[in-house]
């Protein structure tokens, strides 16, 4: 796992340059020598390939920016799945995005993830990793990611960060939805799903929540490179993770890019989702 580790610090280092110097979203466009330049997702996802093509233990990877898995390494033990430039629409106006990876054991399933990660793009480069039950914080200081603390959530939190499009929410989801702010909880919602759950995290619980809606029965955000390194995270932290009704880290998958719908969360506002669900 160091190894892995290693190659994602590396990938969130190149990233944070290609950030910082490269085209901001004008895909398409050509740069002065007349090259038909990359966007930057696209840049990014090449970042992460070649990283982590360096080592022997990666066998697969799979990630937002192609279609199918890529084998690397047959003789590898670890698939990972990743999303290398989440919310990449929000640069152009200059909110924090995200790299997330998921590393798997074996095969993409939920119930084989033995470790995730993601990177935090903001005014400071953040990095939370979690692997047995415990999920660190490291900021990149002077070209290095030194470990800052152990992450752990409190029981209940005060930030209602509600994913989707209002008028497609499910009513019960609505009334869930308001029913935290009639208890004081706070908007705080980017549209960027890193920094939103890093801020729960951070702040020690809150909800954040993404519904199937009446456009996206099944929910936007994907199982294999979004939900399920969260999920894995926010367990680790001592929070919980569920699509409504189940664990999110018991969920099947069929295809990489298969979605679910999902909430994050410290435990009460976690069991007020479960009541909201439960006649669904
Ligand atoms: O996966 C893409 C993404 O940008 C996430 O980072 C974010 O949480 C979500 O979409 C926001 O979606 P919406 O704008 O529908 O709330």
């Amino acid at each position: 796992m160091t190894t892995i580790f290693q190659a994602i610090s590396n990938s969130a280092k190149r990233i944070k340059v290609a950030i910082d110097t490269k085209d901001i979203g004008y895909s398409q466009e050509q740069n002065a020598s007349g090259e038909t330049q990359l966007q930057l997702d696209i840049q990014c996802d090449l970042i992460i390939e070649e990283e982590l093509s360096k080592m022997p233990s990666i066998h697969t990877i799979a990630s937002e920016e192609k279609e199918h898995p890529m084998v690397l390494h047959p003789k590898g033990r670890f698939y990972v799945a990743f999303d290398p430039l989440d919310g990449s629409s929000l640069i152009d106006v200059n909110l924090s995005v995200g790299s997330i990876f998921g590393i798997y054991d074996g095969a993409f399933e939920s119930s084989r993830i033995v470790a995730a990660c993601y990177v935090v793009y903001g005014p400071r480069v953040e990095m939370v990793f979690a692997e047995e039950g415990k999920a660190r914080l490291y900021l990149l200081q002077e070209g290095e990611f030194e470990m800052v603390k152990e992450m752990r959530m409190e029981e209940k939190g005060k930030i209602n960060a509600p994913g989707g499009t209002q008028q497609n929410w499910p009513t019960y989801h609505k009334t869930m939805i308001d029913g935290l702010f009639n208890e004081g909880y706070r908007l705080r919602y980017s549209g960027g799903m890193v920094p939103d759950l890093h801020q729960i995290l951070l702040k020690k619980g809150g909800l954040f929540s993404y519904p199937g809606t009446s456009d996206k029965p099944e929910g936007k955000l994907r199982k294999l490179f979004e939900v399920f390194p969260f999920a894995y995270i926010f367990e680790c932290a001592g929070g919980a993770a569920i699509d409504g009704k189940g664990r999110l880290l018991e969920l099947d998958t069929r295809d990489v890019h298969d979605t679910a719908p999902c909430f994050f969360g410290s435990h009460y506002e976690i069991e007020t989702v479960r009541r909201c669900y439960a006649h669904t």
